[in-house]
């Protein structure tokens, strides 16, 4: 009991931090200009700043806590995370897709601003992601800024994050069984949590053969994320999770839930969990951030 309660303590005040310099770090990238772009960058600032649990960029903290990576490289490649985590949430939530009018407890961004300026809101925050990574502050070395680049790339696009939202659009109108609701599930929201545990082996040079722990453990904490957000859609408060719930049996889509029940559901995510921890073992007090996320994504009320 004692290691959970360290654990809580640890994740509330890496994640303070976390927030904050992902808020700071924003709000210097996104200064408005003044012309005509003014709207654009007001729009990514509503979209970027303030609020989100900022999972992601905690994450590549706690993985680069393993091999010592410097604090500005953790930082800048976990703002790029979650740069396009927020242009996939802002393109999400248009009408075309989820249609929502709340997020992070704001109006959505097509609702503060209009449709059009959504998008390219999205569009920016893409880009954004990779300007940040293809710099030179970085990592010095340029093949890892390369391979970075490579590997965000990987995990948003059709093979990754893209690929799982068509798959959520498809799941609409047929019905997916289990194995093919995790495979969704993987690519929709997996496929970026597994390159925030990457990015870390990328930047310490560890080679492939050597990250196979660490990729289990983010496929295990991915699709616990993923299970917990779709209970929380079932059972959670909208109020606290700043977003409307319910939705997805509105829309009549399988998910983990549906299919396995609630219950079942809760204890697949608990096993997951474990299972994350346990893949774990081989390092000492420099996991524990790790840890503590694992229980975190599968105990968290928004
Ligand atoms: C919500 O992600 C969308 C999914 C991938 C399920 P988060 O639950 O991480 O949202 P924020 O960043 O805290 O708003
Ligand atoms: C969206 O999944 C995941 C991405 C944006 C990649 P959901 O549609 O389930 O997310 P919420 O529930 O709106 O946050
Ligand atoms: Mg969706
Ligand atoms: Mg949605
Ligand atoms: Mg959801």
């Amino acid at each position: 009991m004692e290691g959970v309660a360290s654990g809580k303590a640890l994740i509330a005040a890496r994640a303070a931090a976390v927030a904050a310099d992902v808020d700071h770090a924003f709000d210097l990238l996104l200064s408005v200009p003044a012309d005509p772009r003014a709207r654009l960058y007001e729009a990514m600032r509503h979209a970027a700043i303030g609020g989100g649990k900022r999972l992601r960029p905690l994450l590549v903290q706690a993985a680069g806590d393993l091999f010592n990576i410097s604090r500005e490289s953790v930082l800048r490649v976990g703002l790029a995370v979650e740069c396009i985590h927020v242009y996939s949430l802002v393109h999400d939530d248009l009408p075309a897709m989820d249609d929502d009018d709340l997020r992070r407890g704001k109006p959505t961004i097509h609702k503060a601003f209009d449709e059009a300026t959504a998008i390219l809101a999205g569009d920016c925050l893409h880009d954004l992601a990779f300007e940040v990574l293809a710099d030179e502050e970085t990592h010095p070395d340029p093949f890892v800024r390369v391979e970075l680049v490579k590997a965000l790339a990987l995990s948003s696009g059709p093979a990754g994050m893209a690929g799982g939202q068509m798959m959520d659009l498809v799941a609409e109108n047929a019905s997916f069984d289990l194995a093919t609701v995790t495979r969704l599930q993987q690519l929709k929201t997996g496929a970026l949590i597994g390159f925030c545990v990457d990015a870390a082996a990328i930047m310490a040079r560890i080679p492939p053969e050597a990250r196979v722990s660490l990729h289990g453990y983010a496929r295990d904490i991915g699709l616990a994320f993923q299970i917990a957000d779709d209970l929380l859609d079932v059972e959670g408060d909208a109020d606290i999770a700043g977003k409307a719930l319910g939705k997805d049996a509105a829309a009549g889509k399988e998910t983990f839930v549906s299919l396995l029940g609630i219950e079942r559901a809760r204890e697949q995510a608990r096993m997951l969990v474990d299972q994350a921890k346990a893949h774990l073992h081989g390092f000492g007090g420099e996991a524990d951030l790790l840890r503590a996320i694992a229980d975190y994504i599968v105990e968290r009320d928004r």
